[in-house]
């Protein structure tokens, strides 16, 4: 039975990634590269810095441990700024629908992002009310594929892992659904997210009966 369902925010709840690549892109330009739409594709699901390390590789610029946390801390500044203006409008088409529908049936709902933003972006959207469970980058020391994130927004709603549907559009994230035990839905291209249990365009082609035939 499915008792649960635990969300990544950033690409399934919300497109944020416009801003971080904006954010991006202004640091590399900084740096004297260039970034593009392509390259950004390679840091969705993945931690702040592992995303600067993706970044300078692509400059071909080393950097020490100090300047990094500084880059990034720079980074975060200039993407925060753009969050700050988000309001509800930003939130992706069905997703309080669903979530909606969800508490209508007795389903939990927690979050699970990698991002340290997560609380910022969902009061930004006001949807803070709707997590029962918030775990974000501040609160897991290992990243996706790792399933941590979501295992322990499973332990905060008590249900066990096996109860649980993650709403992911990150491979990464998929694979830590997975690895946590847990059954998945992908949001986004069937030919990336190959490894969910079934795939769809976005939260507005979701409904209760899709979610239960999950329940094994
Ligand atoms: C993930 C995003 O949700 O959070 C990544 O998909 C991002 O692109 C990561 O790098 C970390 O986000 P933040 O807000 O802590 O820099
Ligand atoms: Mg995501």
């Amino acid at each position: 039975k499915i008792k649960a369902c635990l969300f990544d925010l950033d690409g399934v709840i919300v497109d944020t990634a416009k801003y971080h690549y904006i954010a991006w892109k202004e640091l590399a330009n900084q740096m004297g590269f260039d970034f593009t739409l392509e390259d950004n594709e390679r840091l969705k699901g993945v931690s702040r810095m592992t995303s600067l390390d993706i970044l300078l590789s692509i400059g071909n610029v080393e950097k020490s441990e100090e300047e990094k946390l500084e880059l990034a801390t720079k980074k975060n500044e200039n993407y925060l700024s753009y969050i700050l203006k988000m309001g509800p409008e930003e939130i992706l088409p069905g997703t309080k629908e669903f979530l909606e529908s969800l508490n209508k049936e007795g389903i939990k709902i927690a979050l699970g992002s990698a991002s340290k933003n997560a609380m910022t972006i969902l009061d930004r959207l006001e949807l803070t009310s709707y997590f029962e469970a918030i775990i974000d980058g501040t609160k897991v020391s290992k990243a996706k594929p790792d399933p941590e994130v979501f295992l322990k927004g499973a332990e905060a709603l008590n249900v066990s892992p096996d109860e649980c549907v993650v709403f992911e559009d990150a491979e990464a994230g998929i694979e830590a659904a997975i690895a946590g035990g847990m059954k998945c839905v992908g949001i986004g291209s069937p030919d990336i997210l190959k490894k969910a249990n079934f795939v769809v365009d976005g939260l507005h082609k979701m409904n209760i009966t899709m979610l239960k035939s999950l329940s094994s």
